[in-house]
C-alpha cells in the first residue's frame, strides 16, 4: 500500500489545490467515514469526501457528527460535505467545519432522499433554482476555502436542469462541480446517462466530475472521453475494494494491473476494523463493519452461509476479527 499511484494521471485543479490525479472517492453516508477515506487514500484515490453532515446548528455538535468529520486517520485534502436548506445555517455550517479543520466544502444536492430531516433538501433543492443561488451564495461567503457542489441531472427525467444549475454554481464561485448522471426521480434505478454531464462540461468553464456507475476502469475513460469531465467519482464499486483506484490508475495509464494478494486484503480487513472499532467503541464498531465485511468477502466469492450467520452475530472486536481471519485462511483458490 505503500506504492505510488497515479502519477502520470491527469492531475485535477480545485481553487488553490493540485489533486495528484482524476479518481475521486464519492460520499456515502455510513460508508465514507475517516477508516474507509484512509484506506481509499492509501489506495491512491485523488480526493475523499466526507459523509454528508447535516447544516441543523444543533446537530453540528452530536456526536454523530463529529464522527463523520473525524479525520484522525488521515485521507488527504480535508472535505466536508453539508446538507440542508437554509442559507445561513449552511453558511454557519460551513463556517463551523472551516474552523474544524476542513479543506474543502461539498455541498449536497444530490441526495434522493425525500426528507432529510424533516426538509426537502439534497436533490430536491434543484427544484428552486433561486434558492439554490442564495445556499451557495451564502456558503461561498461564508469561507475561505474552495466550496464544491454535488448534484444530480434534474429532479425528474423531464427536468434536467443541471446545466442552470452548473451556470449558477460558477457565478456563485463554486470552484468544483460533481455530476451524478440520475436525476432526483431515478433515485438509484436504471443506469446512469452522461449526455447531461456532457452537455455541463460544455456549458461551464469550472472543474466537472462525473459520476454515476462508474466500476471499471473501461467505464471509467469512456465516461471521461464522452463527457470531457475532468474527473470521475467512485461510490459503490469501491465498497469492500478500496483498491479499485490503484486498479483504475493502473489501468488508465495502460499498466498492467495485479489485484492485492489475499495478505494484502486480510491486512486492509484487520486495518479496517480496527479503525472502525477504535471510531465507534466495540458496539458500534462491530455493527458497522458487518456491512464492509461482507463486501470484501464478496470479492473474493462470497461467504458459506453458516460463517456469514456467525460473522453477524459476534458482538465483541476480537470475537468478530477472529472469524473473519479464520474465515480468510478458508478462502480456496482462484482467490488464494
Ligand atoms: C449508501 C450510499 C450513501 C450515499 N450517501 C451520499 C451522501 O452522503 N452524499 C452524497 O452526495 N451522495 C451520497 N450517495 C451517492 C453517491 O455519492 C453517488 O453519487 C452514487 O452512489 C452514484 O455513484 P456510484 O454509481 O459510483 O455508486 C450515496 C450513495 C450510496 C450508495
Amino acid at each position: 500500500m505503500d506504492r505510488l499511484f497515479g502519477q502520470s494521471l491527469p492531475v485535477m485543479q480545485i481553487g488553490p489545490y493540485q489533486l495528484p490525479n482524476n479518481l475521486i472517492l464519492a460520499p456515502m453516508a455510513g460508508i465514507t467515514d475517516g477508516p474507509f477515506r484512509q484506506l481509499s487514500h492509501q489506495y491512491g484515490a485523488g480526493l475523499t469526501v466526507s459523509e454528508m453532515v447535516i447544516s441543523n446548528a444543533e446537530l453540528q455538535h452530536h456526536p454523530r457528527t463529529l464522527k463523520k468529520t473525524d479525520d484522525r486517520y488521515g485521507s488527504g485534502l480535508r472535505s466536508v460535505q453539508i446538507l440542508g436548506t437554509d442559507p445561513q445555517q449552511m453558511a454557519a455550517a460551513a463556517r463551523l467545519n472551516w474552523q474544524r479543520g476542513a479543506e474543502l466544502i461539498d455541498i449536497n444536492m444530490g441526495c434522493p432522499a425525500k426528507k432529510v430531516c424533516s426538509v426537502a433538501a439534497g436533490s430536491a433543492l434543484m427544484k428552486n433554482e433561486e434558492l439554490v443561488s442564495k445556499i451557495l451564495d451564502a456558503v461561498v461567503n461564508a469561507v475561505d476555502i474552495p466550496v464544491t457542489l454535488k448534484i444530480r441531472t434534474g429532479w425528474d427525467l423531464a427536468n434536467r436542469n443541471a446545466v442552470t444549475i452548473a451556470k449558477i454554481a460558477e457565478q456563485s464561485g463554486i470552484q468544483a462541480l460533481a455530476i451524478h448522471g440520475r436525476s432526483r426521480a431515478c433515485k438509484f434505478h436504471g443506469i446512469a446517462e452522461y449526455d447531461t454531464i456532457k452537455q455541463v462540461k460544455q456549458a461551464v468553464s469550472i472543474p466537472v466530475i462525473a459520476n454515476g456507475d462508474i466500476d471499471s476502469a473501461e467505464k471509467a475513460g469512456q465516461v471521461l472521453a464522452y463527457t470531457g469531465a475532468d474527473a470521475v467519482m467512485i461510490g459503490r464499486a469501491a465498497q469492500g475494494k478500496p483498491w479499485v483506484f490503484a486498479e483504475l490508475a493502473a489501468k488508465l495509464q495502460g499498466l498492467a494491473y495485479l489485484p492485492p494478494p489475499l495478505t494484502e486484503i486480510k491486512a486492509v480487513m484487520n486495518q479496517h476494523l480496527d479503525n472502525l472499532y477504535d471510531l465507534y467503541g466495540n458496539v458500534g464498531g462491530v455493527r458497522i463493519a458487518r456491512k464492509h465485511i461482507g463486501w470484501y468477502f464478496d470479492q473474493l466469492g462470497g461467504l458459506p452461509a453458516a460463517t456469514k450467520t456467525a460473522i453477524n452475530q459476534a458482538e465483541q472486536p476480537a470475537q468478530q476479527m477472529a472469524l473473519v481471519n479464520a474465515a480468510f485462511n478458508r478462502i480456496i483458490p482462484p482467490f488464494a
